[in-house]
């Protein structure tokens, strides 16, 4: 196995962090991991937001659902879908420019998670462990606020880094699908996902007899909760500010 691969298979999002700065050439090497990404058309279609004030990074603890360990990491950055910067600048040198709208969101979102990843690989390569906090889209109209958000710039994750505890080096990663569930040959293979229960039984080593607990379980803690409705709230409102008129 090479050690792309090996690093990949290692990486497993860190919760705690050691109570030391981050290197500054490491900062600036994953920093720059994010601009060698791919993007739409090479546009750059995001910003990054660098949270240094540890005031900010307590509110964000808070704000995205309350945890605490967002307080605590080193690095946090934000990554926006952003079509402010060319938008206004297509404006500057065009007439009859139209508004940004879905399909640019689409787009803005997908450079700014690539741009995202970019940087979770180039921080594991360094010994400096990250993790996604997708809380980042609940609250839409307080970030906007703390954030100075303009229109057509939208928070899509949030990235927390810092160099693992022994302990969270230790922590076992979590199991994944087999691959042949989820890879579906020439066309979506419906009798693949209708398998999901086994799918989890497998996965979590769960018995026939506890599978129908455990997902009505993680329904309630993941999909009907609170917080997933808000995400679904805020979101319609990232919507409007960057898709209407
Ligand atoms: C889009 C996205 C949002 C996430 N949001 C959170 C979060 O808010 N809090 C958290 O502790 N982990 C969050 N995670 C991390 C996942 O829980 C984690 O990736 C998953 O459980 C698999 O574990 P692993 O990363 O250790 O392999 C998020 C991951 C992704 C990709």
């Amino acid at each position: 196995m090479n050690e792309i691969i090996r690093s990949l298979k290692d990486r497993k999002s860190v919760r705690a962090f050691k109570e030391i700065p981050i290197e500054a050439s490491h900062k600036a090497e994953i920093l720059n991991a994010a601009l060698e990404a791919p993007s739409a058309g090479n546009m750059t279609l995001y910003t990054i937001i660098d949270i240094t004030d540890q005031k900010l990074k307590d509110t964000l603890a808070i704000t995205c659902d309350n945890q605490p360990f967002i307080a605590k990491a080193p690095l946090v950055f934000i990554f926006c879908a952003d079509y402010y910067r060319w938008y206004h600048a297509f404006c500057r040198h065009s007439e009859n420019v139209r508004k940004p709208s879905y399909g640019d969101l689409n787009l803005a979102t997908a450079d700014a998670l690539i741009a995202a990843q970019n940087t979770v690989v180039a921080a594991e390569s360094l010994g400096v462990g990250s993790c996604y906090i997708g809380d980042i889209t609940e609250r839409f109209e307080e970030h906007r606020e703390l954030l100075s958000l303009p229109r057509y710039v939208v928070p899509v994750c949030m990235l927390v880094m810092g160099y693992p505890t022994e302990q969270q080096k230790k922590r076992e990663k979590p199991r994944r699908f087999d691959i042949n569930d989820i890879v579906h040959t020439n066309g979506y293979q419906r009798e693949k996902s209708d398998k999901m229960e086994d799918m989890l039984k497998v996965r979590q080593n769960i018995s026939e007899d506890a599978i129908s607990e455990y997902i009505h379980k993680f329904c309630k803690r993941k999909y009907n909760s609170d917080f997933s409705r808000e995400m679904s709230r805020s979101c319609e409102e990232m919507l409007k500010s960057f898709c209407e008129e």
